[in-house]
């Protein structure tokens, strides 16, 4: 339910571009609710040639916090006035606080996110080999998780060798158990084997961090597509975890596929909900935020009532 607005609502938001179809204000609405507190969550639409001037007009009307997505997360990080340890270190912003001097104070959560339904599975990652599918933004975040979990060999599957070598470079000083793998991406040829398939059999966890399978209005073929051949997903052990950053559709057909081969099938809508329970922490002051009610608006935004089977 939407906070009733008074001249008192204080505001908060995420900045993207396209950005509304955002689950965050539905998350954050129903958690801000459920503490009593009188601020409204918005999704603000900012293109990039006007982020430096959103970001001064909202610290201007007092705005508690913000959230920041695609494609801004690396332009805010030059716009803020300190950056956290981690942010400075990804070079990716996903939440803005204010900072007490004026301007904003840039942290990351995602990778909290990420590791929160990781670490809650209990189990012990230290010294394990992990894949990781893609070399985008979110795949520096992942690869920072990892390297919190104690994974002992990082491999880094991308299909760009430029973009995967800059990644490396960039990330070397701080992952050095991160490692290169070629990756040509098979999915029209599902016969072809691929240099992926070892990587995969020996993996502890697998984590897919492209759009591969991700639902599209565009596209109506895009929910079934799967970023592993039929070959490739023959090779995943089946006490592997695959850990896909997706969660539109549930689940997505890597997931389906890993878990019909028995492994533990985790999507990306915890790690939505966790990232911005760990913003919403820093904005509020409030350790306790409810994460349920947070993870209950988003999944009543993905599935609203009637659209079910
Ligand atoms: N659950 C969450 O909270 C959360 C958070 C962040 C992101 N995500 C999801 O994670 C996904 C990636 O986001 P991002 O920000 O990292 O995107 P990004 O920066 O655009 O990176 C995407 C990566 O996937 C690769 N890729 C794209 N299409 C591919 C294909 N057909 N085959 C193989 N590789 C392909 C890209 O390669 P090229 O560079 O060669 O194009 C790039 O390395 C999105 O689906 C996003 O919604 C979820």
């Amino acid at each position: 339910m939407t906070p009733s607005i008074s001249g008192h609502t204080a505001l908060a938001g995420v900045l993207g571009n396209p950005v509304h179809h955002s689950l965050s204000p539905a998350m954050h609405n129903a958690a801000l609710e459920e503490l009593g507190l009188d601020w409204v969550y918005l999704a603000l639409p900012a293109a990039a040639d006007q982020l430096e001037a959103v970001l001064r007009g909202l610290e201007a009307v007092d705005c508690r916090g913000l959230n920041v997505t695609l494609p801004h997360k690396q332009a805010v990080a030059g716009l803020c006035r300190t950056l956290s340890p981690l942010a400075e270190r990804l070079g990716a912003v996903n939440t803005l606080v204010r900072h007490p001097q004026g301007g904003w104070r840039g942290d990351n959560t995602d990778v909290a996110g990420f590791l929160a339904p990781l670490r809650a599975g209990g189990r012990d990652w230290q010294g394990k080999r992990a894949v990781v599918l893609g070399c985008g933004g979110s795949a520096r975040a992942v690869v920072a998780a990892l390297v919190e979990l104690g994974c002992g060999s990082i491999e880094l599957a991308g299909r760009n060798a430029a973009k995967q070598e800059a990644l490396l470079a960039s990330c070397r000083c701080w992952a050095p158990q991160l490692e290169a793998l070629t990756w040509q991406p098979q999915t029209t040829q599902p016969c072809q084997s691929t240099g992926l398939e070892s990587a995969l059999a020996e993996a502890s966890l697998v984590v897919n961090t492209t759009p591969v399978g991700m639902a599209s209005a565009s596209d109506p073929g895009a929910a079934s597509r799967c970023p592993l051949s039929p070959v490739e997903l023959e090779a995943l052990p089946p006490q592997s975890c695959v850990y896909d950053l997706i969660y539109t559709p549930r689940p997505t057909a890597l997931l389906a596929a890993a878990a019909a081969r028995g492994c533990e099938a985790l999507d990306g809508l915890e790690m939505l909900v966790q990232q911005g329970a760990a913003a919403l922490r820093q904005w509020s002051g409030i350790d306790a935020v409810p994460v349920a009610a947070m993870r209950a608006a988003a999944l009543a935004q993905l599935s609203p009532p009637g659209t079910g089977p």
